[in-house]
């Protein structure tokens, strides 16, 4: 079976090309128009930017994906051209790219469309979804809606591995920090999330606090990472809060780590005398400097990982009075931090559990992953198929 997959359900416009033999993954194609350059100015997504960019983008994605050459002529009938334009009618610039580029084209051999429909920013998934909807007319081919966070959560699959279940999930990415339970690759329960930012969400705030690009979460772990290497001795002023992590539900909390910094960088700060710099541009204010930022990355990081290395522990513990979990899975953006990702091995390992996550360039936003939850994912038909910006992962 060979299964194309959209993804646009935040700043990347990602598509894949999988094929799937006895349930092991052969990627094909892959491709990913990342729109940072777009976003870098405004410290987050801006979502009606990322819808442009989308439509901009996902034409030549798809093309560069399939690899297909030009046929001299228009090979679609005009009644289905008709009924793409009204699919694509919020989306002119899609449409003429796509009667452009892709009506002389034919269909490639593909069996079905996997597409994010949630959760994410609703105007950036509409044209994803909109596009597969367009593609699905031409191609007569079916759509099966996915949702993003089973994307996370089964991405290690497209890498050969094996998922044993029941299986415990923890999705820490820009958008959700989700713990999850899943008896299959199709049932997962929501047993915990965050009250309010994400874990990558804080990651990329307290980048912008500290002066640093977005997202933030690499360049973080990056100065997280050299103060550890030179273990340069922690300074206890710097200590940071571990919100929530001995509370006894499986909840997360990570706003107030992320004033927390903002109210450390300010007390370092007034120490300071004003930079000149920064004051004659009438920004006024006082700078941390380097060896400060890598001490406050690392105890950021620290905290972090503390909080979800104790209540990933815990959700171990309570669910095996019920299940036997046989492996804990991490995905989502957040899983691509090694440090991270070394603290939750060893606790995998503490319970005596395989530990899973997948590579890097598939830990953070793509299309692979989508279409690997495309293949445990049932098609529906066009009419039913909508963005839903905070889909549950039970969906
Ligand atoms: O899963 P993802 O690509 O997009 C969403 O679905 O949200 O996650 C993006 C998040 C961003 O917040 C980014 O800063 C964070 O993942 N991230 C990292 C690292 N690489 C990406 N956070 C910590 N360490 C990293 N190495
Ligand atoms: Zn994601």
């Amino acid at each position: 079976m060979k299964i194309l997959a959209i993804e646009t359900s935040c700043d990347d416009t990602a598509i894949a090309l999988l094929e799937v033999k006895k349930s092991k993954f052969r990627v094909l194609g892959d491709t990913i128009i990342s729109q940072t350059k777009i976003h870098e100015k405004y410290g987050g997504v801006f979502p009606m930017k990322a819808k442009m960019a989308h439509a901009k983008n996902l034409v030549p994605a798809l093309l560069k994906v399939l690899k297909l050459k030009k046929h001299h002529k228009t090979i679609f009938p005009e009644g289905k051209i008709v009924r793409v334009r009204k699919i694509l009618e919020r989306e002119p610039e899609l449409f003429d790219a796509l009667q452009e580029r892709l009506l002389n084209i034919r269909p490639p051999k593909i069996d079905r469309i996997a597409v994010t429909y949630g959760p994410g920013l609703e105007p950036a998934l509409w044209v994803g979804i909109n596009f597969a909807k367009a593609l699905s007319i031409l191609w007569n081919v079916p759509i099966v809606p996915v949702n993003h966070m089973r994307g996370h959560f089964l991405a290690p699959l497209a890498e050969s591995k094996t998922i044993k279940f029941p299986a415990l999930g923890l999705l820490i990415s820009g958008g959700h920090t989700e713990l999850i339970l899943a008896k299959s690759p199709t049932s997962c329960k929501l047993l915990g999330a965050t009250r309010d930012d994400a874990c990558g969400e804080a990651y990329d705030k307290v980048a912008r606090i500290l002066g640093l690009p977005y997202p933030g979460g690499p360049h973080i772990a990056r100065l997280a990472e050299k103060a550890r290497s030179q273990k340069l001795t922690a300074n206890n002023s710097f200590t940071l809060p571990r919100p929530m992590m001995h509370s006894k539900n499986l909840e997360f909390s990570f706003a107030g780590l992320k004033t927390a910094v903002l109210y450390l960088v300010r007390k370092v700060e007034s120490t300071r005398l004003p930079s000149p710099e920064r004051s004659k541009s009438g920004q006024g204010g006082w700078k941390v400097e380097q060896k400060e930022k890598e001490q406050i990355a690392r105890e950021f990081e620290e905290a972090v990982k503390d909080v979800l290395v104790s209540k990933t522990a815990k959700a171990l513990a309570h669910m095996s009075d019920m299940w036997e979990i046989k492996t804990l899975v991490v995905g989502g953006g957040v899983s691509a931090n090694t440090y991270i990702m070394k603290n939750l091995k060893k606790l995998a390992e503490k319970f005596n559990i395989k530990f899973l996550g997948s590579s890097k360039a598939l830990a953070t936003d793509n299309a692979v992953m989508i279409g690997v939850a495309g293949l445990y994912t049932k098609a529906k038909p066009l009419g039913k198929i909508r963005a839903v910006g905070n889909l549950p992962i039970e969906k």
